[in-house]
């Protein structure tokens, strides 16, 4: 039996359920097949991409080229999961019109059913305007990577009063807007909380505790194939690196000693 597509709608159903929803990134063919298969409700065609793939040190250069790209190889696995584009810096930026111009990108070529921007109580005229134009978007709010020079660094939100108090009216803005979900990233466990219960969206944490209806985290975390820093909320489920290493090591050994290829893998005219 196919299940039927993840919609926005089954979010908002989970929420109230108080079932917890799992989002995973993805940025190619293979591991969306993986994930999606795998019963992951939402992948995220994140702009982390910039960081784990491309090797940039934040995810400011990617454009939106580069984001259609991964999003159309991302798409192209069928997944039943929810596919959300990430809008890179300077996509959202500029003008409404560019914006929405942007997001529409994102289903039009990309195939994607969503977009996420990051930003609150700044964007939120932005959000309206996409979500006004029949393109669902899910918020992010807290650390947002994109907002790594004013933040000083890729650094926890919300630890005064002061800005707990800015991050709960982001939130409120975000709904208000029209968002259909939204991101929460590392800020402390008891404001995510309280943020969740004030919200009828879904609140997706990382980094941000377990009261949240669901959590992200990005693949390459999760897979251990990731280069230099490590944030606390990582949780490394399995090593791909040592499983590579190990392969590739055997393949090069197999062929300096002869023993690749075998008669099992040559073509012999009989
Ligand atoms: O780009 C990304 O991977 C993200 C997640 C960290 C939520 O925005």
């Amino acid at each position: 039996m196919t299940q039927d597509k993840i919609t926005i709608l089954d979010l908002g159903r989970m929420k109230a359920e108080g079932s917890k929803i799992t989002m995973i990134t993805a940025y190619d063919y293979p591991f969306a097949k993986i994930f999606s298969d795998a019963g992951v409700d939402v992948i995220l065609v994140g702009d982390s991409v910039g960081n784990v793939f491309s090797g940039y040190d934040s995810t400011l250069p990617v454009t939106m080229d580069e984001m259609i790209y991964h999003t159309k190889a991302v798409v192209r696995s069928n997944p039943r999961a929810l596919v959300v584009g990430d809008m890179p810096f300077m996509s959202y930026h500029v003008s409404t019109e560019e914006t929405v111009r942007n997001a529409g990108r994102f289903l039009k070529e990309g195939g994607a059913q969503t977009v996420k921007l990051e930003g609150g109580i700044n964007i939120k005229e932005r959000i309206k305007a996409v979500t006004d134009m029949d393109i669902p978007v899910m918020g992010h709010i807290g650390l947002t990577p994109q907002s790594v020079h004013r933040m000083g660094g890729f650094k926890v939100q919300g630890k005064d009063d002061k800005s707990r108090r800015k991050l709960i009216e982001d939130a409120q803005a975000v709904e208000d807007a029209g968002a259909y979900a939204v991101v929460l990233e590392a800020i402390p466990a008891d404001l995510a909380k309280d943020i969740t219960a004030m919200l009828t969206i879904p609140t997706i944490g990382i980094g941000a505790g377990a009261d949240c209806d669901g959590q992200v985290l990005v693949m390459h975390d999760i897979l251990g194939l990731t280069y230099g820093r490590r944030p606390k909320f990582v949780k490394e489920y399995g090593n791909l690196k040592e499983a590579a290493d190990a392969s590739v090591k055997e393949f090069i050994a197999e062929v300096r000693e002869g023993r690749f290829p075998t008669a099992e893998y040559t073509y012999e005219v009989k």
